[in-house]
């Protein structure tokens, strides 16, 4: 498939064709203007304005500080940036809680930039995708470990690892799919479970922590420079090997994804 590039290049549609002829794409979470034009000139196929901004740009020790008012501000600013890729915004913490406020809410998002947003649960999420959906908004369901649950799950762990909650996630990423989800997230479950659901849907699966085996693969731009303050096992500093500077480091990203050379072993879970 030729990488033609231009003005909102990057559609689902094209996502679609890329899964459905085995090419791995490419997602960033970055969160201002100039780095979205960077990595959207080293061919990052989605731009996500992701509410880990709360960490890497805020300082705080989860997401759940976040607001709209921050995800809109971040979201008009990469917007200003891109040219080509597929724009995917965050529903913060406790954005999309009743139906009322998640159209609300989803619609400042997609006036600010977006063309996708990014909704954080399994089955509960259900009905507010369908809601979205059938009004135009199309809806990437975040499944695995949610960080906005981070105080219900106790923590930053990986998911799936047992049958019955592997068969839930599996369950429910059916139901995502059947309810107008656009795009799947999975992030920090084991490789075999990403395998699994990758080839069970016609949707696209993105992963992060989730192997080598899903479409597409999504880094916090902070995680590929080698500057967060953590550093779980699934990132990797591009940074370090790229003797390019930043946009090398992220053309480096780009290209390990496309030749299947990221994620390697090290960074998957079993
Ligand atoms: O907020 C974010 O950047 C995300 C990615 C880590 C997937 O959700």
């Amino acid at each position: 498939m030729s990488a033609q590039r231009g003005p909102g290049s990057v559609t689902l549609t094209r996502l679609k064709k890329m899964k459905r002829a085995g090419e791995k794409f490419v997602c960033l979470a970055a969160y201002d203007a100039c780095f979205a034009g960077v990595a959207d000139k080293a061919g990052v196929e989605v731009l996500l304005v992701g509410d880990s901004l709360g960490m890497v740009l805020q300082g705080h020790d989860s997401t759940l500080p976040v607001t709209m008012n921050d995800m809109i501000y971040h979201m008009s600013c990469v917007k200003r940036g891109n040219e080509g890729a597929l724009l995917m915004g965050d529903m913060p913490f406790m954005s999309y809680a009743s139906e009322s406020q998640t159209l609300q809410n989803a619609a400042a998002l997609m006036r600010a930039g977006a063309q996708v947003v990014k909704l954080e649960g399994g089955a509960w999420i259900a009905n507010t995708t369908r809601l979205l959906a059938e009004r135009g908004i199309p809806v990437c369901a975040h499944m695995g470990l949610t960080p906005q649950s981070v105080n219900r799950i106790g923590g930053f762990h990986v998911q799936g690892r047992d049958t019955s909650q592997a068969q839930s996630i599996i369950e429910e990423a059916q139901l995502l799919e059947e309810s107008g989800a656009s795009l799947l997230l999975l992030e920090c479950v084991p490789v075999a479970l990403a395998k699994t659901i990758t080839e069970m849907l016609e949707i696209p699966v993105i992963g992060i922590g989730a192997g080598p085996e899903t479409d597409g693969q999504i880094m916090v731009l902070h995680d590929v420079l080698g500057i967060s303050p953590i550093t779980p096992k699934f990132v990797k500093n591009f940074l370090a090997e790229s003797g390019a500077g930043i946009p090398g480091a992220i053309e480096a990203y780009v290209h390990a994804v496309k030749s299947r050379r990221f994620p390697a072993p090290e960074h998957c879970f079993d």
